[in-house]
């Protein structure tokens, strides 16, 4: 198969269009058998409950080109398991775990031309997602749904790659104690962009988000959780049921832990501890393992040790790692990576 002729080296985090998408839609209580398509429009009624409510939720995930040349994904299983509970929480239909892996599989097998070569730097990013598609005037669930997967090639989600990064303690707060902060629901990504966007105004990457009750506690990022490391070495990860369950996050504790040997800790990390970290890094699919530099509060400045050149050793370690394994240089814990051809 022939690549497509992408300057795969120079990619940011955008949209290219891809030639395939899966597309299934829900009528009357089931879903229909689902098919590829290369007809990327949606059309809706205008009165569609995702239009009026925003009834939608999305995953992410991403397909590698391997060291040996195979195309794979890393734990599609935990995306459509976290998806379902998207879902639920919405009050959608669940899209079944075995159908969301084999749509995963069929449209990155449809797109294979676009999977970024290994060593390129690039990867497939891939976004199923999810919304309420009939038209909904009051305000309850939808009936009819419609479940996509779309595709395209990214790079890095910063600009600069691996360079550590500034980020701003925010002044908005991005999920309320018991509302959706553990879900990947649209809505908490359209109530941060004002946050984002001011963020950037101010020249800062991303927000640091306290915990909406306290404002003591840190929760995550927009699109990230965080994981530090102390001076005696300990992968230190946040603990809140308002912040989204990163799968990257997740894996992360278990290399520091069975691959790199060292003690991880998940619980409440208050924002006055931060200054004694010796590394601050964030980590999702997109953002993979970025490191922080600097988090500015008000004006009062916590900077790393690592400085603003390059990441702190154990995030370059865990970076490292967790890269060797979703590209096939290291050998990955049972059931981590899916063989898509
Ligand atoms: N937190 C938020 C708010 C996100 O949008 C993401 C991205 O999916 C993450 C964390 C990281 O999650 P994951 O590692 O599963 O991509
Ligand atoms: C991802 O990492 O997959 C996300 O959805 C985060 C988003 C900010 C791009």
């Amino acid at each position: 198969m022939e690549k497509k002729n992408i300057d795969w080296a120079n990619l940011g985090f955008g949209y290219i269009k891809t030639d395939y998408r899966y597309v299934s839609n829900f009528k009357e209580g089931a879903w229909d058998a689902g098919v590829i398509t290369e007809d990327d429009k949606v059309v809706l009624s205008e009165c569609a409950g995702v239009l009026q409510y925003a009834q939608t939720c999305f995953e992410g995930l991403k397909a590698y080109t391997t060291e040996d040349g195979k195309i794979v994904c890393f734990r599609p299983d935990l995306n459509a398991e976290r998806m379902e509970d998207s879902a639920k929480r919405l009050e959608m239909p669940v899209f079944p775990k075995e159908r969301f892996i084999d749509a995963v599989v069929q449209v990155v097998k449809a797109n294979a031309a676009f999977v970024p070569p290994y060593g390129s730097g690039a990867t497939l990013y891939i976004r199923p997602y999810m919304f309420g598609s009939n038209p909904v005037i009051g305000v309850k669930p939808a009936d009819e749904y419609q479940f996509r997967i779309l595709t395209t090639p990214v790079g890095p989600y910063f600009k600069g790659g691996a360079k550590p990064i500034t980020i701003k303690v925010s002044d908005f707060d991005r999920a309320a104690p018991h509302g959706t902060g553990h879900i990947k629901a649209g809505l908490n990504y359209a109530m941060s962009l004002h946050a984002i966007v001011t963020a950037h105004e101010e020249g800062f990457a991303e927000n640091m988000y306290l915990d909406a009750a306290t404002r003591t506690k840190v929760e995550e990022t927009g699109g990230a959780n965080f994981i530090f490391v102390t001076k005696d070495n300990k992968v230190v990860t946040p603990k809140s049921s308002s912040i989204l369950p990163s799968i990257t996050r997740r894996s992360l504790l278990y290399v520091a832990k069975e691959y790199l040997g060292l003690e991880v800790e998940e619980r409440e990390v208050f924002f006055d501890e931060v200054k004694d970290f010796a590394e601050c890094g964030l980590c999702g699919t997109a953002a993979v393992v970025s490191p922080v530099g600097k988090i500015v509060d008000h004006g009062k400045e916590i900077c790393f040790p690592a400085g603003m050149e390059k990441m702190g050793p154990t995030t370059q370690k865990l970076y490292d790692t967790l890269t060797g394994i979703q590209m096939g240089r290291i050998e990955a814990p049972e059931g981590w990576i899916k063989v898509i051809e």
